[in-house]
């Protein structure tokens, strides 16, 4: 018999890390991860781990042959900034990879007569508003509103919504044998900010950058306008929100992909919790053009209460408590000790 698992794509990313963490909390989770990249040494232990690219059909084959795929994970995937400077490339592993994954785990579907789940995160960078007026308009953006992204990773995302979707209500509709379906399931994080890992590739990446950066006491400048706001969470709840997602009862899911948030700020007040903490903390503001209209088309804040009704979704982390709890004890112990 194939061992059951739980499959993490991209998990020697931010977010695989926490969810790493977060799954290995009960043993009965078999965990196997797949990067290009070897995981680092505080989580090596926890996992059985692939190492290769997202794209390879020999890895695909390999672990279709060794274990049954129960859940998937799939957070394989190029972020906002980088996915700008090679936009075919973030086509082809966001998208051409979600694709190989989703059929992936039709097959799986049908050999086990059970659906497979795959759980998707996605971004605010789906949205886009294409101006500062709306943006002020739109407060809180609910999960149809302005899906009109400006960046190659915000289209990409937002079609693997879209493809998702498909595999999970049509997938072979017109076959004569209607196949067992995947079960697919999607959020969309705001920023993300992480007290263990620093985020590279992301255009929301100046406010962990700010709060590292004072740690550390270096001067940090900012490549956004002070009065630029968007919606932040920390790392521990965006893994809380896919597992609780994935334990959610599937007749209680009025859609298939959800917005989920804690806070919003701008850049001017992101700095000032920093100097809250630390006194010291040195940012300018040098926004520069392009990047500051990706986070302008982002929104201010978004609408999450369908997955606060639908599967109780609640942060664990506001505001004060992400900085005074999370973030600043753990951010200072890791630079104490690396000191
Ligand atoms: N944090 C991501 C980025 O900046 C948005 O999902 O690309």
């Amino acid at each position: 018999m194939r061992k059951k698992i739980i499959l993490i794509t991209g998990a020697s990313g931010e977010v695989g890390d926490a969810l790493i963490k977060h799954l290995s909390k009960d043993s009965n989770n078999h965990i196997v991860t797949w990067d290009l990249r070897p995981l680092t040494k505080n989580i090596r232990n926890l996992t059985t781990h692939i190492e290769g690219d997202i794209l390879s059909k020999t890895l695909l084959a390999r672990l279709v042959s060794e274990y049954e795929i129960d859940t998937i994970y799939h957070l394989a995937a190029l972020l906002s900034k980088s996915s700008e400077f090679t936009p075919e490339m973030a086509h082809e592993v966001n998208v051409g990879g979600t694709l190989q994954l989703l059929k992936m785990a039709s097959e799986q579907s049908q050999w086990r007569k059970k659906s497979t789940q795959f759980i998707f995160p996605s971004s605010i960078a789906v949205y886009g508003l294409p101006d500062l007026e709306s943006k002020q308009l739109y407060k809180k953006v609910r999960e149809f509103e302005w899906n009109q992204p400006r960046t190659m990773y915000g289209c990409n995302k937002l079609y693997c919504e879209v493809l998702g979707n498909y595999f999970s209500l049509y997938y072979r509709q017109l076959a004569q044998n209607q196949p067992v379906t995947v079960d697919f399931r999607g959020i969309r994080f705001p920023g993300l900010i992480s007290a263990f890992t620093v985020p590279t590739g992301g255009n929301s990446d100046y406010g962990p950058e700010m709060l590292h950066a004072a740690a550390q006491g270096k001067p940090y400048v900012c490549f956004v306008r002070e009065d630029t706001r968007i919606p932040f969470m920390t790392m521990p709840d965006a893994a809380r929100s896919l597992v609780m997602l994935s334990q959610a009862p599937r007749e209680k899911l009025t859609r298939l992909v959800y917005n989920v948030t804690s806070f919003s700020l701008s850049a001017n007040q992101i700095y000032d919790k920093v100097l809250e903490y630390f006194p010291q903390a040195e940012v300018t503001f040098e926004s520069g053009e392009k990047r500051q209209s990706i986070v302008d088309s982002w929104p201010g804040d978004i609408d999450d209460s369908a997955a606060r009704q639908d599967w109780n979704w609640q942060p664990l982390y506001d505001v004060e408590k992400s900085f005074s709890e999370y973030l600043v004890p753990n951010i200072k112990q890791r630079y104490d000790e690396t000191s």
